[in-house]
């Protein structure tokens, strides 16, 4: 099955390498639109980077500018893991191509409310801030959409505070709104992420590729690799690209549904998302949480994909 697919991200080296995964992989993927959010960097090198990364996959597809900031919160940014780019390690041409003028949330809102698209999926790799903009301005995208595909969270501990993971901890309140919605979700947290290492064989293996874009994917990730080993991970943990790698090949990874709650007061545990795995609260699961990743074979579905590119 084909599927028609937005992504928001804040590239960011492994949302970089969702993008690319993506834009690779037309037979199972429409990418119908990019979405740029303010996290790793800020906005102005989130969509300054998406746009470079478009062109270098040779791929035609419209980027969109969404928030600059946090629902509530200050913006905090992670340069100290990505570099002041963002995406540290590759050095890709001034795009030519311009953002649209359309804000990310309402573009979100106009691509899932599409009447004559299959039910589209929203693929979401770094603050939730765009997304629950949009369904804060239409909540019943949340029963249009086929599914909202996110990294995010950790069932144990977090890699920004001991609690938090950082695209939750950037905006928890976005992200509660979005756990909150009635959305099919399907959750990557950390403890997943971390199955999921670049190691320097399987860069390696990238490198060898010898492409514009694999060149400039081994430079990123030589560069995050080293940076990346926040939250106990033995090595830089490729977090975003496996949203989209499940969307190509579910058998990559293995879950269970649970109830997932954000936390938005307590000062400590800010961010902190509580994944109820054994039905402890009673409540419903609102998510599917991913638990187990292939790490091989996800990394032989990503020098496969990346060899189709430029
Ligand atoms: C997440 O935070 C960002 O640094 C990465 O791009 C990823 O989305 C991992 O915690
Ligand atoms: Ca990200």
């Amino acid at each position: 099955m084909r599927r028609t697919v937005v992504l928001d991200c804040d590239p960011g080296q492994d949302d970089a390498v969702a993008i690319l995964l993506a834009l690779a992989s037309p037979g199972e993927l429409e990418v119908r639109a990019i979405m740029a959010v303010a996290g790793n960097v800020p906005l102005v090198r989130t969509v300054d980077n998406a746009l470079r990364l478009v062109e270098l996959a040779g791929a035609c597809v419209p980027v969109h500018a969404g928030c600059a900031r946090p629902l509530l919160r200050e913006l905090v940014t992670a340069e100290h893991v990505h570099g002041e780019t963002g995406i540290d390690g590759a050095d890709l041409p001034h795009p030519a191509r311009e953002p649209e003028r359309e804000h990310a949330a309402l573009a979100i809102v106009r691509h899932l409310s599409d009447p004559t698209a299959e039910r589209p999926t929203l693929v979401a790799t770094g603050p939730l801030t765009n997304v629950a903009l949009a369904l804060t301005l239409a909540p019943d995208l949340a029963r249009r959409l086929d599914a909202i595909v996110l990294m995010g969270g950790a069932v144990g501990l977090g890699n920004v505070t001991p609690a938090a993971e950082f695209n939750m901890y950037v905006d928890p309140h976005a992200a509660r709104i979005v756990f909150e919605s009635g959305a099919r979700i399907v959750m990557f947290p950390l403890d997943v992420t971390h199955q999921v290492l670049v190691t320097e064989e399987r860069l390696g293996r990238i490198r060898a590729l010898g492409t514009r874009s694999a060149r400039a994917v081994a430079g990123m990730l030589a560069f995050y690799r080293g940076r990346g080993r926040t939250g106990g991970a033995r090595e830089g943990p490729l977090h975003d690209p496996c949203t989209v790698a499940w969307l190509v090949d579910p058998g990559l990874f293995c879950g269970r549904a649970a109830r997932v709650e954000v936390e938005c007061e307590s000062p400590l545990g800010l961010g902190r998302t509580y994944v109820d795995l054994h039905g402890t609260t009673g409540r419903p699961p609102n998510a599917e949480v991913m638990l187990q990743a292939d790490a091989e074979r996800f990394f032989e579905l990503l020098v496969e994909r990346l060899a189709r590119l430029p």
